[in-house]
C-alpha cells in the first residue's frame, strides 16, 4: 500500500510511522508513507495556503488551489493505480474498525490533513474524499487524526502482524457468535499473584477449549457492562457488496 498525506506540518509524520508497527510494516516493504507540504504549491512568496472566512468569523480558511494542486500533483506517481481519497474532519463520518478493515485493503490511500477552522468547501466537492472524523471532540488539526488512521489501517495489512499478534481477537474485531464487534477479555502475565491479586484459575489450567469459552464470556460480559451500544450496532456488520 502506498500511503501520500497532505498537510502543512509533513515534519509530525516520520517520528510516528518510522516506530512501532508503522514503521515495521515500512521496513518489511509492506506500505510506504510519502509526506507532501500543502505549503509547496502556495502560488505566493510568503506560502499562503489560508486566508480569512467570508462571512467574517473567527479563525482562517484553507484555499482551494495548493489542495487542489497537491493533489493533483501526488496522483501523477503511478496514475494506474486507483486512490482512495480521505479528508479528517470532525464533520466526517465516525471511524470505525468496520471502516479501517476496509481502507486496509485498497492500493493507495490519499490523506487530507485539514487544518485552521476549516476547507474551503469548493475543493471538497471537486475532489469529493471520504471524510472521517476520529471522534466527537476537536483537534489543533487532522494531522493527528491521519496518524490514528494510518496505524489502525496498517495494522490490519496482511504480514504487518506477527501470528501471535494477530488482530483477529483485538477489541471491534467480529469475536461475538453473531459476529457482533465485542470488546477484548481480560489479560495477565507473571507472577500468578500480585498484591494479593490471583490470576483465574481457568487461565493457568492448560485447557484450551475452556480458556476460549472463558474468554468469550468474558468479551461479552465486558461489552455488555462497558459499551452495550456494540450489541446494537447495525452498521458494525459487514457491509453487503
Ligand atoms: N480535525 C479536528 N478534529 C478532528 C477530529 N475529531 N477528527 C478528524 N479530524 C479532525
Amino acid at each position: 500500500m502506498r500511503i501520500d498525506i497532505l498537510t502543512i506540518f509533513p515534519g509530525l509524520f516520520e517520528p510516528v510511522l518510522g516506530t512501532s508497527i508503522p514503521g515495521r510494516a515500512r521496513d518489511a516493504g509492506l506500505v510506504s508513507y510519502h509526506t507532501t507540504d500543502i505549503r509547496d504549491f502556495a502560488k505566493d512568496k510568503h506560502h499562503k495556503v489560508d486566508d480569512r472566512p467570508f462571512g467574517g468569523g473567527p479563525g482562517m480558511v484553507m484555499m482551494c488551489q495548493p489542495i487542489f494542486d497537491a493533489v493533483a500533483m501526488v496522483e501523477k506517481h503511478d496514475p494506474d493505480a486507483p486512490v482512495t481519497r480521505i479528508l479528517l474532519t470532525p464533520q466526517g463520518i465516525p471511524l470505525t474498525q468496520l471502516i479501517v478493515e476496509d481502507l486496509a485493503t485498497k492500493e493507495r490511500l490519499l490523506i487530507i490533513a485539514g487544518h485552521y477552522e476549516g476547507i474551503d468547501e469548493r475543493v471538497i466537492e471537486e475532489l469529493k474524499p471520504i471524510e472521517l472524523s476520529i471522534g466527537d471532540y476537536i483537534l489543533s488539526g487532522g494531522e493527528t487524526a491521519a496518524l490514528v488512521l494510518i496505524d489502525a489501517v496498517v495494522r490490519l495489512i496482511p504480514g504487518v502482524l506477527g501470528h501471535d499478534q494477530s488482530a483477529d481477537e483485538d477489541s471491534f474485531s467480529p469475536t461475538g457468535a453473531g459476529g457482533e464487534r465485542l470488546l477484548d477479555c481480560p489479560h495477565y502475565t507473571r507472577p500468578r499473584e500480585w498484591m494479593g491479586r490471583e490470576v483465574p484459575d481457568v487461565l493457568i489450567g492448560g485447557d484450551h477449549g475452556k480458556i476460549a469459552a472463558w474468554r468469550d464470556i468474558q468479551r461479552l460480559r465486558r461489552t455488555e457492562q462497558r459499551r452495550p451500544d456494540l450489541l446494537h450496532d447495525e452498521s458494525a456488520a459487514p457491509p453487503v457488496r
